[in-house]
C-alpha cells in the first residue's frame, strides 16, 4: 500500500482499489478494478458537468485503446438512496471526431436528465472487459459541477478613446430568465515581450465599454460565463478578438 498527497486532497491505492478524498469531504471517487487477466484495466475516469443549470448534466470519459474495446454501464443514484439506481443513457463517441483525434481521446457521454437540486448523487461507470471489469465511482452535487459553455459573437470596435466590447450568453444555456449569467472579460497584452493579462468583471450586462486602453498596443479579449450566483465555475474562455488600439492624432 502506498499513500501520496497532492494538493488539498489525498490519495490511497490498497491493491487495484483507489480512493482520492478531497479536503472537506464533499468530492469521493473511488475506482475499482477486477482482474482475472494480468494486464491492469483501464478504468473509465469519468467527468461531470452541468452546461444549463438545472436539467443538462452530462458525464463523459475517454475510451480506451484496449481491443477489443470493453462495453460500458453507467448508472447514477442518489448518495443515500440505493433504490434510486436509474440507468444513464450512453452516447458513443461521434465517428466525426475519430478522424481528428486518437482513439483514446475520443470521449463517451452520458445524460443524466432532471437531477434534483442540492443532492448528493453518485455516478458509477463500469468498463466490462473479457477478462474483468473496472468501476469508477465519482459523487457530485449538481450546485458544484455547473459550467456553462463559453459566450458567442464577441465583438469589439473602437470609437474614440473607447473600446466597446460585446457578445452573446452561451445558447446552451436554456434558463437565462430564471438563472441568469455573469460574465468575465479577460485582456491580454504583451509587454516588452511579457506577456500580461487582466481580468475585469464578473458584470450581468453582455457589453461593456472600456477606456485607458494604450494607443498603438494589440489586445487579445475573451469572455467567460458564470452563475449569477457563483454555482460551480466559470465557462472556458471563448475564441478571442484581436484589436490594436488606434494611435489618437495628434
Ligand atoms: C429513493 O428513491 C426512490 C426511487 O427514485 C423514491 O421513490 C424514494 O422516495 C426515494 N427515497 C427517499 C428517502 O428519498
Ligand atoms: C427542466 O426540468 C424540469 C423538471 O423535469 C421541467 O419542468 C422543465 O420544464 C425543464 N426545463 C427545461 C428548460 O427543459
Ligand atoms: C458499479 O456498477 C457495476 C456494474 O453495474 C456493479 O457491478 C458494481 O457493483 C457497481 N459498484 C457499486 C459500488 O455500486
Amino acid at each position: 500500500m502506498t499513500t501520496g498527497t497532492s494538493g488539498s486532497g489525498w490519495i490511497l491505492w490498497i491493491t487495484g482499489i483507489l480512493l482520492v478524498c478531497a479536503a472537506g469531504g464533499r468530492a469521493l471517487e473511488l475506482l475499482r478494478a477486477t482482474e482475472t487477466a494480468g494486464s491492469p484495466l483501464s478504468t473509465p475516469m469519468v467527468h461531470c458537468r452541468c452546461a444549463s443549470y438545472p436539467n443538462v448534466t452530462l458525464c463523459s470519459w475517454p475510451g480506451t485503446p484496449h481491443v477489443p474495446p470493453p462495453r460500458y454501464i453507467a448508472t447514477y443514484s442518489e448518495r443515500h438512496n440505493q433504490s434510486s439506481t436509474k440507468q444513464c443513457h450512453l452516447i458513443p463517441p461521434s465517428s466525426s471526431a475519430s478522424a481528428a483525434s486518437s482513439t483514446s481521446q475520443q470521449l463517451w457521454h452520458c445524460q443524466l436528465p432532471s437531477l434534483k437540486l442540492l443532492t448528493d448523487y453518485i455516478i458509477n461507470v463500469t468498463a466490462v472487459y473479457s477478462g474483468g471489469s473496472s468501476s469508477h465511482l465519482a459523487s457530485f452535487m449538481l450546485e458544484d459541477i455547473v459550467k456553462p459553455d463559453p459566450p458567442v459573437h464577441l465583438r469589439v470596435s473602437q470609437q474614440s478613446k473607447s473600446l466597446f466590447v460585446s457578445w452573446s450568453p452561451p445558447p446552451t444555456w436554456d434558463n437565462l430568465d430564471i438563472f441568469p449569467l455573469k460574465y468575465q472579460i479577460l485582456h491580454q497584452w504583451e509587454h516588452r515581450g511579457t506577456p500580461k493579462s487582466f481580468k475585469l468583471g464578473p458584470f450581468e450586462s453582455t457589453h461593456m465599454e472600456l477606456k485607458g486602453l494604450t494607443p498603438g498596443r494589440r489586445y487579445l479579449f475573451r469572455v467567460c460565463a458564470k452563475e449569477l450566483l457563483d454555482l460551480g465555475e466559470c465557462s472556458t474562455w471563448s475564441s478571442a478578438v484581436q484589436v490594436t488600439i488606434a494611435k489618437t492624432r495628434p
